[in-house]
């Protein structure tokens, strides 16, 4: 059979996906091209390997055959992927870091200083939140992810490397701004803007109130820290993030922290790649690099007073 490996890795996303669509748009590839692939790939295979039923497509008997050896094709050509990786060291080398939304106010910095030590090593720098990290890290798509604790249910290598501490943000003439101990109670009655599902953000800010007991009466969903932050200066009402999106904003007091109970929501940021991954020695010296630095890109003077501290 004359397939080619371009076919079998579109095959092989279209079966993963079970979507043209969304195989087309992980692969940076239009759809026609995608089914342009497929067409050709079925021809070379002289059967089948979907089958349309209404809007959804399945994988035939030879199609389910194909995708369980392609899948472990793949895992062979990532494996000699990350040989070879491995045998240029870090002169050279290749690193693919995906960070959260809410990790790269802080991760540019710290990228640019490592790309500064290692000029040669070519860097895939990808920003999404907690969902989207979490599908990278099952697609074995990325090296190294900086994000908050991921679930323990998925094969993961994680390390905490520092604290995340969230925090109820508000204009600076806002009624609230300046007073000490603000209530729960009294909060709760403010409209808050709140990050999208699938943010992990979003997912402490609800375990915390449902811990607390507390509702809050109105909320607005936004989908990046940036609008938040807008919308808080704006006045469109509070917003719960992480302290590391706001340092800008607090030093030139567009925004301001309140003083409330029980804030701030402690979190921890952690370095985590898929357990018994082969990690580069770049990926490795990144790592290193990040467990021992990554507090040294935060501007501490600026968290500390704004804490209170
Ligand atoms: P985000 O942050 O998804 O809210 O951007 C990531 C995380 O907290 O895990």
């Amino acid at each position: 059979m004359n397939i080619t490996l371009r076919q079998l890795k579109v095959f092989e996303r279209v079966a993963r996906r079970l979507s043209f669509t969304r195989a087309a748009e992980e692969l940076y590839l239009t759809q026609p091209a995608v089914s342009m692939q497929i067409k050709q790939f079925e021809d070379v295979v002289g059967l089948p390997l979907f089958e349309r039923l209404g809007k959804k497509i399945y994988l035939t008997r030879a199609g389910e055959e194909l995708y369980r050896l392609s899948r472990t094709i793949s895992l062979q050509l990532e494996e000699a992927e990350q040989l070879v990786e491995e045998l240029k060291g870090t002169e050279g080398g290749r690193l693919a870091v995906s960070v959260a939304s809410t990790v790269h106010y802080f991760a540019i910095r710290l990228l640019a200083d490592f790309c500064q030590r290692y000029p040669k090593v070519k860097v895939s720098f990808k920003v999404t939140n907690r969902k989207g990290l979490l599908q990278q890290l099952d697609d074995n798509e990325t090296d190294i992810v900086l994000m908050g604790q991921p679930p323990e249910d998925q094969d993961l290598a994680a390390q905490a490397f520092m604290d995340n501490p969230l925090v109820i943000i508000a204009p600076a003439n806002h009624p609230l701004a300046g007073k000490k101990g603000i209530s729960l109670n009294e909060v709760s009655h403010e409209t808050f803007l709140m990050r999208e599902q699938g943010s992990g953000t979003r997912n402490s800010v609800e375990r915390f109130l449902s811990e607390k007991g507390v509702q809050i009466s109105a909320s607005m969903e936004m989908n990046t820290n940036g609008a938040i932050k807008q919308g808080v200066e704006e006045g469109l009402g509070l917003g719960i993030v992480s302290i590391h999106t706001v340092e800008r904003e607090l030093k030139d007091r567009r925004v301001v922290v309140l003083d409330a109970e029980s804030f701030p929501i402690m979190r921890q940021w952690y370095i985590v790649h898929r357990a018994g991954k082969r990690l580069s020695a770049v990926a490795r010296e990144f790592e290193e690099f990040v467990r021992n630095e990554a507090d040294r890109f935060v501007k501490s003077d600026i968290i500390k007073t704004a804490l209170g501290g």
